[in-house]
């Protein structure tokens, strides 16, 4: 298995993988879930978290727990990195006492610092540009849904930043289409969907749009994110009339491949980005996906920690 591939490497962004060694890491976490196999390890995991999480911070803290590995909250209130401390040089000393670092913080150029400092793995746990864990996560949750990705159509609705770059990406290594629909000012990155173009060689579809019921139509899979992300929080108000026609409502479901799934990465604020009766309804799999967080980041720290 090219999961052997990954011992010592960073993640820190979903591309970093090749389409192998994504689909290796994705089995090898389902079966992780099965429990048929159990790696197990000594070692310490720094979570160095910029910015709040409920699901990133326990599933990584739950994993390492169930590796029979160690984890220590470096919480830059009480550490001298909230003092400004530069980030090279916190690098530079957390490498010599941890052997592995998630960082969840706003600029994606502030982890790529830290892994060109550290020798140790390194961990995008979300920036502004990727959140490639919740990513691995999303595809594990629809591998287990349809058995496989060829086929599938997936559409985001909403902000197209962080967690719909992941997606992107994601989905062009996997070779399912998507789709984005995004108010014309809030589309993703063009630099990211054309990386996912150039990944996905031609093997599937990647169209950015504004017209949410054209995207869904037919869709295996929806997907949304809240409409303001973490440190965007004064901005929510004026941002829901712009972002009520992408809202994953029944109406829209209704649109969409009567099987279809819908997924969240969580937290939802219900009623704006999705409605309760959606994210409470029965094609809903939003609670599969947030515990697919640990068994998928189970299986990264077990590979790139040469445990696999
Ligand atoms: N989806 C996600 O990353 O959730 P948290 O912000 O709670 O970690
Ligand atoms: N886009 C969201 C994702 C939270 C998991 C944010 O960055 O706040």
């Amino acid at each position: 298995m090219s999961v052997r591939n990954l011992k010592d490497r960073d993640l820190l962004g979903i591309a970093d993988l090749n389409s192998h060694e994504l689909h290796d890491l994705l089995q090898y976490a389902a079966d992780l879930k099965t429990g048929i196999i159990t790696p197990r390890c000594n070692q310490v995991l720094g979570l160095l978290f910029y910015k709040a999480s409920t699901r990133t911070r326990v599933s990584f803290t739950v994993a390492m727990y169930q590796l029979e590995g160690h984890v220590i909250d470096l919480n830059p209130k009480v550490t001298q990195m909230g003092r400004g401390e530069p980030i090279a040089d916190t690098a530079r000393v957390l490498d010599r006492y941890l052997d592995i670092l998630a960082i969840r913080t706003f600029k994606q150029e502030d982890i790529e610092t830290v892994a060109q400092y550290a020798t140790i793995p390194v961990i995008n746990a979300l920036t502004d540009i990727e959140h490639p864990c919740q990513i691995l996560a999303d595809l594990l949750t629809i591998k287990e849904c349809f058995g496989d990705f060829q086929g599938n159509t997936v559409t985001f609705l909403g902000d197209g930043n962080n967690v719909a770059h992941s997606l992107i990406l994601g989905c062009a290594m996997t070779g399912m289409n998507i789709r984005v629909a995004s108010p014309p000012d809030y589309q993703p990155n063009p630099e990211i969907v054309a990386k996912a173009k150039s990944l996905a060689e031609g093997n599937c579809e990647i169209i950015v749009t504004d017209d949410a019921n054209a995207a869904v139509e037919g869709s295996q899979v929806l997907y949304t994110d809240v409409w303001a992300s973490m440190g965007q929080e004064n901005l929510a108000q004026d941002r829901i009339p712009v972002f009520q026609p992408y809202q994953i409502n029944s109406q829209l479901l209704s649109k969409a491949d009567p099987e279809a799934i819908v997924l969240h990465c969580l937290p939802a604020h219900r009623e704006e980005e999705i409605t309760n009766e959606v994210i409470e309804g029965k094609q809903s799999r939003v609670w599969d996906q947030a515990e697919n967080r640990m068994h998928a980041q189970k299986a990264l720290i077990s590979a790139l920690l040469g445990l696999s």
